[in-house]
């Protein structure tokens, strides 16, 4: 009957392209009241500082603060890992706040040829020995999702899940290429739960606060400052050229890769793997997952003050692209996967394109067609975009993509 329709016709995604509400993209050399911005120093001074103002009050909401210290330790190394190709560092980054502390683990794979190299940096999302057959890897003791595939119960990662996730990640490869990789377990820096009681936020509470305040972080904006951490111990390792560091991540932790981008101009790239509504996806097309979708599923993971949009992006002054705007001039890779839809991949494209302006002003290429590339034909320009067959994902395919971008956009000319 008619009034049920209505109701579940209000949970069904629309994946249907006809059914987008029409919407124009705020132009990005605009500012909120109307200037033109001409020239690079505009961008960097004016619209770029407002638009990172925008999505910290808006959207992931504002770090409460600075830590007191930070400390770093290499727990573990050795020079002969993957077959004697590559070192690795197992370094532990402990966080001091207000009394309080919280450590997380850095796994760290650098290419064994005696020079600085640039580095893939992003969060994983089981457990860093879940990346690699490596039997040295550190179990983390953190709080996990349980997952029966991968053998993980009562929130606890154990040995049953090393290299479970082995496919995500093509070290060989990345290393082959001359990069070097750094991974951390995503729960270490901030439980993926709706629970504010553990992880980073409550280091910075006052006496007697339980939750952030409503414009205050979420999820997803203390995993990019973990990043940020993690950079601040790349900076002291003279085996990492610090000054490119690609800020990678896949889903909801391709959302706090390019936030981290974002908030921490020091971060020379950003990937953006599959991250979809809230990450690179154009929020005002509705396609696949909407604000009110992921509010109400994740509702940890945003500031309160994102929840105003539920069914109401239109509201918003500017929408994902102005997220990606942030990265620039830096080499920025969008890329989706064919059955992602979820993800909405169309949306991730012209949000990736809208950009294009703000790299032309540095006199770089971005994405000048409406039209989106075909399946498994990347576009790599300084800013850079793929969709490939399959599902959500990370896949060899995109990681020989990322590496061979990487080296042209990112890598040091030899
Ligand atoms: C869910 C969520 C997405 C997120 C994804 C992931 O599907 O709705 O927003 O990107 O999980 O992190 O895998």
């Amino acid at each position: 009957t008619y009034p049920i329709c209505m109701a579940t016709a209000q949970f069904e995604p629309n994946y249907d392209e006809t059914k987008v509400p029409k919407f124009e993209a705020s132009d990005l050399l605009t500012t909120f009241d109307g200037k033109k911005v001409n020239d690079t120093s505009g961008w960097e001074n004016t619209r770029r500082p407002e638009l990172y103002h925008f999505f910290e009050e808006q959207v992931y909401g504002k770090v409460p603060g600075k830590l007191d210290s930070l400390s770093f330790e290499v727990v573990e190394g050795s020079t002969e890992a993957l077959g004697g190709k590559a070192i690795r560092k197992q370094i532990e980054v402990d966080m001091f706040k207000n009394g309080k502390s919280l450590s997380f683990h850095i796994l760290l794979y650098l290419p064994n040829n005696g020079k600085a190299s640039p580095i893939f940096l992003g969060y994983n999302f089981y457990g860093n020995h879940t990346i690699t057959d490596d039997s040295n890897v550190i179990i983390s003791n953190a709080w996990a999702m349980d997952n029966e595939d991968f053998g993980i119960s009562d929130n606890t990662l154990t040995k049953a899940s090393r290299g479970v996730r082995t496919h995500r990640w093509a070290i060989e490869k990345i290393i082959d290429g001359g990069f070097g990789l750094a991974t951390i377990y995503y729960g270490e820096v901030d439980p993926d739960k709706n629970d504010f009681s553990d992880g980073l936020h409550r280091l910075f509470y006052e006496e007697g606060q339980t939750n952030p305040k409503a414009d205050e972080w979420g999820s997803i904006a203390a995993w990019a400052f973990g990043m940020s951490r993690a950079l601040d111990y790349l900076e002291t390792d003279s085996d990492v050229d610090a000054h490119r560091v690609i800020s990678f991540g896949h889903s909801r932790l391709g959302k706090a890769a390019l936030w981290a981008g974002a908030s921490d101009q020091r971060f020379a790239a950003v990937i953006s793997n599959n991250s979809g509504c809230g990450g690179a996806a154009l929020s005002k097309r509705k396609f696949g997952e909407t604000v009110g979708r992921i509010n109400a599923r994740f509702p940890h993971w945003f500031s309160d003050t994102f929840t105003a949009y539920n069914d109401n992006e239109e509201a918003l002054a500017i929408d994902q692209h102005g997220l990606l705007a942030q990265i620039a001039p830096r080499p920025l890779y969008v890329a989706s996967a064919e059955d992602d839809q979820w993800a909405d991949p169309r949306g991730e494209y012209l949000s990736a394109h809208y950009v294009t302006p703000v790299y032309q002003l540095y006199g770089k290429k971005g994405l000048a067609r409406t039209k989106m590339p075909q399946t498994g034909s990347p576009v790599h320009h300084t800013v850079a975009y793929h969709i490939r067959t399959g599902k959500h994902d990370v896949t060899e395919y995109d990681w020989e993509q990322y590496i061979s971008w990487a080296k042209k956009f990112v890598a040091k000319e030899e």
